[in-house]
């Protein structure tokens, strides 16, 4: 079977890693890939928001499957495009994928299943949101209700802050048409952690949970990033939190997405916040979480292909697990998540106890530079969790000088 992953990031590439291990794909084309996956598939230029060119190229290749990676093409309806064209993907419709799209459609559904979450109230008026803060006091949450690429949550610990983040993102308009509407939230404390299922109608086959680290530096300081580590599992959430969590949440979600004439097939990704009253949902995603992918893949003992087609047809995965951890480290360019470099060399990190997942690189082979923020991962996979992060950071430390142009959090999975 010819087997098409639609993406760019380490994500991506740890999908084409695992796809590549199966023996029953003939061709595995990525697009567009990065030329840090170009040995693990085929790169074709055609964007991720093209839907009509990757409808064409599917129909072209023969594909037998499809496999999309981020948010945007799933908003922009790859899904119902394929299934019109009677091509087979793994992915949510545009009506499903609304769990991630919109903030405010999330919060609703879960009110109206009962699917623990922060209190909140949706706005679209900015004195009237104004005014609700002002009455639930801070700490509180301000979310721009549409996609905004991670950066539309504003964690407030003070009244003026979020007042400034309603100005922000109500008045000037920072996050454009996705800031029109806010959802503002209660604040919940706690630990978080990733929980993610293959989901199709009424079936959900969770993985290991996982935790990422979404702040820029050391000891959760700076700016939020699109993640700078991850690992799997995660000790400090047990077997009964896990159990309550597949039944409560991701199961409830699934059904209520059918009963509501939109069921959900693909990844369903729920980010909880491990409160004093049990986990509750902080966001849906309808994908899979990078870098969390990246730590949670390699420790999944099935034929990854096998898994999507069985799940596709009703079938049970059997899904099992390597009794191992899984540590990843992202090398991010200096300044991300604001402005930085491009075209660094890379660094190459020594050791069959670690792999390297790409990111934003480019350049032929044993040339490859940086093109983006975050740059690429280094992950191990250990019996333990400490084993797997000492080996990550002694490859690091080895592979990097100080005046590279990178950097990379020295506490992930500590
Ligand atoms: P989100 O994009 O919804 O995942 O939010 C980004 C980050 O903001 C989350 O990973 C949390 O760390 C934090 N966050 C979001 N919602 C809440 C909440 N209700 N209470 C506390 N922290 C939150
Ligand atoms: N790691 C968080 C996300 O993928 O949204």
């Amino acid at each position: 079977m010819n087997v098409l992953v639609v993406g760019r990031g380490g994500r991506e590439h740890s999908i084409v890693s695992k796809l590549n291990e199966s023996n029953k794909i003939d061709t595995l084309y990525i697009a567009p890939g990065n030329d840090g996956m170009s040995e693990q598939a085929t790169c074709v230029d055609i964007d991720e928001t093209d839907i009509e060119g990757l409808v064409q190229f599917a129909k072209e290749k023969n594909i037998g499957l499809t496999f999309v990676g981020p948010e945007n093409p799933l908003l922009l309806g790859i899904a119902d495009r394929f299934q019109e064209n009677g091509l087979k993907i793994f992915a949510p419709r545009k009506e499903a994928a609304m769990l991630e799209g919109s903030k405010s459609f999330a919060k609703a559904f879960m009110k109206r299943h009962q699917i623990p979450t922060a209190d909140y109230e949706t706005f679209t008026d900015a004195e009237a949101a104004k005014a609700y803060i002002k009455e639930k006091g801070a700490p509180i949450v301000i979310k721009a209700d549409g996609l905004a690429a991670g950066k539309g949550v504003v964690v407030a610990e003070t009244l003026d802050e979020a007042l400034q983040a309603i100005d922000a993102m109500m008045i000037d308009k920072t996050f454009a048409e996705a800031g029109t509407k806010i959802v503002v939230e209660e604040y919940l404390e706690g630990r978080e952690f990733s929980y993610i299922a293959f989901v199709h109608e009424n079936n959900v086959f969770p993985m290991i949970p996982a935790r990422d680290h979404k702040r820029a530096f050391d000891n959760d300081e700076g700016p939020n990033t699109g993640g700078m580590g991850s690992f799997a599992p995660v000790p400090d959430i047990s077997e009964e939190t896990l159990a309550y969590a597949t039944e409560a949440i991701l199961q409830k979600t699934a059904d209520g997405m059918v009963e509501e004439g939109r069921p959900f097939t693909g990844i369903l990704y729920a980010g909880l916040m491990m409160t004093a009253d049990g986990p509750k949902v902080i966001e849906f995603n309808t994908r899979f979480g990078d870098p969390e992918t990246q730590v949670i893949l390699p420790l999944l003992k099935n034929d990854l292909l096998q898994v999507l087609l069985d799940v596709l047809a009703g079938k049970d995965p059997q899904l099992a697990w390597e009794d191992q951890a899984c540590v990843g480290v992202v090398l991010a360019a200096n300044g991300y998540p604001g402005s930085y470099e491009k075209h660094l060399p890379l660094p190459t990190f020594e050791g069959s106890d670690v792999f390297t997942v790409y990111a934003g690189v480019t350049g032929g082979k044993g040339g490859l530079v940086s093109n983006g923020g975050r740059v690429l991962l280094v992950g191990s996979k250990q019996p333990t969790i400490e084993a797997a992060t000492q080996k990550v950071y002694q490859s690091m430390e080895t592979a990097l000088t100080n005046n590279s142009g990178f950097f990379y959090r020295k506490d992930i999975a500590k």
